[in-house]
């Protein structure tokens, strides 16, 4: 039995409240099957889609698995931007969100007038997006970067080309401390998980737990005091900054049997689980993804059974934005 919600016309089941929970898994194998899908998750997903899920990874492991993927349907459990850029590699799949309104504070803080306006303020700077934008957005940008690979990008960019980097700034801030790029401007945006996070709140942690090493993502406003020294020495033994999925391998290879997360608390699931032999601190409980968590079992089930929610890109917008991320992946 589902009943429909009055504002995002997502089922909500009513018998996953009464610990049907088991048969809707079982039938969500069964219609993806069925359906010849693949249920692909972000690192910030709830626990029991994670589990479900045929791959997991960062925006980077994501668009890499939808562009190899040899299944029809592509069930996307992330936010729309990523289902988007799935969208964008792959035109001859079909690709299902399972809640049209899991969007995203950073994709939404900069928008098409604004990126024209600043492009013709700077005509012959390089544009690179973060691949936290709209598809509109990409179409407009000459090379996509994820955080697993925004060095890299720059880097390879001609030293004497200017930069417009959005648009987050701290990440741009770490890309440009890092490469010691001078001729780079970056775009004032922020994603709401990540710039909450006061630089206090890390200390105090880490004072707490000394022995522990500092996994942070470069989307943190907390980032801000540790950037000289990141540029001094890279990371050290005790700080890694580093893409969701960059955590994830760090945790696995390091000595260090604790350590403190400064990202989204989606990701202590698979750290806990690939490492059940280590301890992960979140930064806070309160570092959660709202939009991350708008995917739920009820809705990845409602998905695979109403064949919905299709995300398109208008043909002539994905070939623009596909050479943006073609830019990037031919970097590698
Ligand atoms: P990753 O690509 O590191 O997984 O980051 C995506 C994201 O939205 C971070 O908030
Ligand atoms: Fe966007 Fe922030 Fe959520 Fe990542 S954590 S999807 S950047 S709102």
């Amino acid at each position: 039995m589902t009943a429909i919600t009055k504002d995002s016309q997502i089922p909500v089941s009513i018998d996953a409240s009464k610990g049907n929970l088991a048969r809707m898994i079982k039938e969500i194998g069964e219609m993806k099957e069925k359906r010849n899908a693949v249920i692909l998750a972000h690192n910030y997903q709830i626990p029991e889609i994670q589990d479900l899920a045929d791959f997991v990874g960062d925006s980077l492991g994501l668009s890499q698995q939808a562009a190899k993927t040899s299944a029809k349907t592509i069930v996307f459990c992330g936010v729309h931007f990523m289902a988007e850029t799935a969208a964008i590699l792959c035109p001859d799949k079909r690709v299902l969100i399972p809640n049209l309104d899991a969007g995203c504070s950073l994709a939404s803080s900069i928008n098409i007038d604004e990126l024209r306006a600043w492009k013709a303020e700077h005509p012959d700077a390089v544009v690179v997006s973060y691949v936290n934008t709209t598809a509109e957005l990409k179409a407009e940008t000459d090379y996509c970067c994820t955080s697993g690979n925004a060095l890299k990008v720059v880097e390879s960019i001609p030293a004497d080309k200017e930069i417009l980097f959005l648009p987050d700034q701290f990440l741009g801030s770490w890309v440009q401390k890092v490469t010691g790029r001078k001729n780079m401007h970056i775009w004032m945006g922020e994603c709401h998980v990540h710039a909450g996070v006061h630089p206090s709140a890390v200390e105090a942690k880490l004072k707490e737990h000394p022995d522990a090493e500092l996994l942070i993502h470069p989307e943190c406003g907390c980032l801000t005091p540790y950037l000289d020294k990141v540029a001094r020495g890279g990371n050290d033994s005790r700080l890694q900054v580093a893409s969701t999925e960059g955590m994830i391998t760090q945790a696995s290879k390091s000595s260090c049997s604790k350590f403190v997360v400064a990202t989204e608390i989606g990701i202590l699931h698979r750290l806990q689980k690939q490492n059940p032999d280590k301890q992960f601190l979140p930064i806070s409980d309160e570092m959660s993804c709202k939009f991350m968590k708008m995917i739920t079992v009820e809705n990845l089930h409602h998905a695979l059974a109403e064949d919905v929610f299709h995300v398109t890109v208008p043909e002539d917008v994905r070939v623009k934005a596909l050479k943006s991320i073609e830019r990037m992946i031919s970097i590698f």
